[in-house]
């Protein structure tokens, strides 16, 4: 076969591998697994499901590899080691929120032609997650998985010397705040977000055993005011979520919540120049569209000049670590 056509072929495809991967953590079958192998009529019965449905399911997932079937076993399928390190709810490496996330973001990202058409999200992931517990919380912990596998990245990439006070805007379940935590002993962090995200951000860090340096506060990051005598303001994997006006205008009360000398840091995925690489980032900025209204991709040059438009100076970008986020940083003059 040709490689013209088995590129345009695996991209053509690409979507169907995702598919049983996001069938079967959303119908819980890593977690059944977890309890001992089953046979599929089992597994059917108590999941809820049909039978040949779940036959099928059960042999895509052993053909991904994230299946076995021993045949010592009489026809009974356990979870492979992949699948019990990332996809069981219990295991300390677990990824099983970020997974049903995208399993619910690929019905949006199938309608991507239409955003593209009308310019607009078809299905604003802020406002289904007011709308929505569970899903708020399969975000949360979501991010949080998929983001501390590198957050210890971000304190090596800063600056940590003589910190006391910072605050982190949309800090989600915690994970950059622990991060930050761990690596500066006197530094004390408060996470600013929604307030039904806190409930989880709370649970994690007492679970980390950091809650007599980190605090919790209610925001609308887009209108309140974060603090006051900061010494460290972060913005991680927020700003591609809003418009030009609501960047500039969080650049400016993050100045504003900063002692002199204080710096700003804007955590992301940032477009190169010419906008077309990397892949993930021009990915990331089709998200935005389809599935955040307000949202859009910048360049790291873009992002300074937001930074310089609200009055930080020192301005400077670069990347974290090999994580593939990249950051924007500037003080308070
Ligand atoms: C993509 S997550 C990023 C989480 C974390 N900062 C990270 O880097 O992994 C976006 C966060 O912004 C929060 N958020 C969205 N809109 C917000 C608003 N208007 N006010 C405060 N937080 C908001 C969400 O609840 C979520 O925790």
């Amino acid at each position: 076969m040709d490689i013209p056509f088995m590129t345009l072929s695996r991209l053509a495809f690409g979507y169907w591998e995702g598919q049983p991967l996001y069938a079967m953590a959303e119908l819980g079958v890593f977690d059944a697994l977890a309890d001992g192998p089953s046979r599929a009529t089992a597994l059917a019965d108590r999941l809820n499901t049909s039978v040949d449905g779940m036959t099928r399911l059960l042999d895509a997932g052993v053909a991904l590899r994230l299946l076995t079937r021993d045949p010592e076993t009489d026809g009974r399928y356990r979870n492979s080691d992949l699948a019990a390190a990332l996809l069981t709810s219990a295991s300390p490496d677990t990824l099983i929120h970020w997974v049903r996330v995208m399993g619910r973001w690929s019905r949006p990202w199938s309608q991507l032609a239409d955003a593209v058409r009308t310019g607009r999200t078809v299905e604003d992931q802020g406002l289904r997650l007011g709308d929505d517990p569970a899903y708020m919380r399969d975000f949360i912990l979501g991010m949080h998985e998929y983001a501390r596998r590198g957050a210890a990245e971000l304190p090596r990439a800063i600056p940590l010397g003589g910190l006391r006070r910072a605050a982190d805007i949309g800090g989600g379940a915690g994970t950059y705040a622990m991060a930050l935590a761990q690596a500066a002993p006197s530094l004390h962090i408060a996470v600013l977000d929604l307030k039904p995200v806190l409930e989880i951000t709370r649970a994690m860090v007492a679970e980390h055993g950091l809650s007599d340096r980190i605090s919790t506060g209610v925001i609308d990051y887009a209108h309140d005011r974060f603090g006051a005598d900061l010494d460290l303001v972060l913005m991680s994997n927020v700003l591609h979520q809003e418009s030009d006006t609501v960047c500039l205008s969080m650049l400016g009360r993050a100045r504003d919540a900063l002692t002199p000398g204080g710096r700003v840091v804007v955590q992301g995925h940032f477009v190169q120049p010419d906008r077309t690489g990397p892949l993930f980032a021009t990915l990331h900025n089709l998200s935005a569209l389809a599935l955040w209204s307000g949202g859009h991709s910048r360049t790291l040059q873009e992002m300074a000049d937001l930074a310089a438009r609200a009055g930080f100076t020192d301005i400077s970008h670069g990347p974290v670590g090999k994580s593939g986020l990249s950051m924007v940083t500037g003080l308070r003059a």
